[in-house]
């Protein structure tokens, strides 16, 4: 294996543990939509904070979105449009934390190829070797609008997407200057140095939810996201089987399907669930909710409408992700059943992501006990001034 593979493979995406963990979204209001006064804000002292407690757990990853502008129409003030860009944020991520994967989101209508490559391959070398690349369709259309691209057609939107990533990825192995002429880019001796670290480049990760998308995860994805549509193993596991499967019949490779999924944790199960009433519905945000919706609904293909509505609590919680609600051996056993359904990992959220993890801890051994993760010895984290505790808003 050459240096640079063997760089890939050290990538902790690519690690042993049946059961990988990650954190989503703490360069932005994490993923509730909640008016409690305790709800993740990001300043960059939390930022940092939340990365170093879930790098000390031994957390794989932590994965920063992209939102250019918040989703409630006229209000650029909303907590849906606090969100600090993906890629100089794990650039800054990337130096406090030792040993957890960086990974940035990108949608293809925001930023030129030529300009995402050099990027990340910059925070490859940062990260010595930890970035990965979200690609996304997106569906906020207000915000592609911004760029002055008009939002393309649900599946138009993938090949853009498939050409800008293809571009990309020679970039990042390719030696020689190469031409390219396609249907969106026209791109002249390309060439981009330096490589990133890991070759043949950073993990590629992609949450189509449709057809097309899953599809375009087969084919170029090392991690592929899926949204549970039922809370039940039996129907999660073919739902997984078929991803894979899928992957390995028409494109020939092996990928791994994670999902998201909020976490709520308690000294007892009624607690918990009292609480999860509490920030999801009691104190929901309700026209963030109503903008969501409409738009999730109107751009992806993840849901039917009858299950949009349904989804209520599930979006306020946690951006309709899973739930991780009860007593710590509730969590863990629930994860165990999530592993034996096929998945490989879970993005974990909170409403106070340092509360939650502080409370993870209790979660860690008995993952362990379980098989599901290796005992985990973390250096300790580098030291790093957090004078910002300020962000523009809130
Ligand atoms: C883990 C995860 C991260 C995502 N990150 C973003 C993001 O940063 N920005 C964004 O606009 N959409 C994001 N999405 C949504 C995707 O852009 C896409 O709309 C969704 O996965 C639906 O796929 P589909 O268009 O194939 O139906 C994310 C989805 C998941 C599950």
């Amino acid at each position: 294996m050459s240096a640079a593979a063997s760089i890939r493979s050290r990538n902790p995406l690519f690690g042993a543990n049946r059961m990988k963990l990650g954190i989503f979204g703490t360069n932005g209001k994490g993923a509730a939509q909640t008016l409690v006064p305790e709800a993740y804000r990001p300043s960059w002292k939390a930022s940092v904070e939340t990365a170093q407690l879930a790098d000390h757990l031994g957390f794989e990853a932590v994965l920063a979105y992209a939102r250019w502008k918040g989703y409630i129409a006229g209000q650029p003030r909303h907590a849906s449009g606090v969100t600090l860009d993906p890629f100089t944020w794990c650039a800054g991520i990337a130096q406090a934390t030792r040993h957890m994967t960086v990974i940035a989101t990108s949608h293809a209508p925001t930023l030129h190829p030529i300009t995402a490559a050099k990027q990340c391959a910059t925070i490859d070398i940062i990260s010595d070797g930890r970035f990965a690349l979200n690609v996304v369709g997106g569906w906020n259309k207000p915000e592609l609008e911004m760029f002055g691209a008009a939002m393309a057609e649900h599946d138009a939107r993938y090949d853009h997407l498939q050409e800008w990533l293809e571009i990309i990825q020679r970039l990042w192995r390719e030696e020689d200057e190469f031409d390219h002429g396609g249907r969106f880019f026209h791109v002249k001796r390309g060439s981009s140095m330096p490589k990133p670290l890991q070759q043949p480049g950073p993990p590629i990760v992609n949450a189509g939810g449709s057809d097309r998308g899953q599809r375009f995860a087969c084919e170029f994805a090392d991690v592929c996201f899926l949204i549970l549509r039922s809370e039940d193993p039996a129907e999660i596991a073919p739902q997984i089987a078929a991803y894979k499967e899928m992957a390995r019949r028409d494109y020939g490779r092996e990928v791994q399907v994670w999902t998201y999924a909020y976490c709520v944790q308690r000294e007892t199960r009624a607690e918990a669930e009292d609480y999860l009433e509490h920030f999801a519905v009691r104190n929901e945000d309700g026209p963030s909710l109503d903008a969501w919706t409409a738009g999730v609904g109107g751009q992806t293909k993840i849901l039917s409408p009858e299950a949009l509505g349904a989804f209520r609590k599930r979006f306020a919680a946690g951006a309709g992700g899973s739930g991780l609600v009860g007593t710590a051996e509730d969590i863990a056993a629930r994860l165990e059943q999530l592993s034996e359904a096929g998945l490989d990992g879970v993005l974990l959220t909170w409403v106070d992501f340092t509360d939650g993890l502080r409370r993870f801890g209790d979660v860690m051994p008995l993952l362990e006990a379980r098989g599901l993760r290796a005992p985990f010895r973390s250096l300790s984290p580098p030291v790093l001034a957090t004078a910002g505790n300020r962000s523009a808003i809130g």
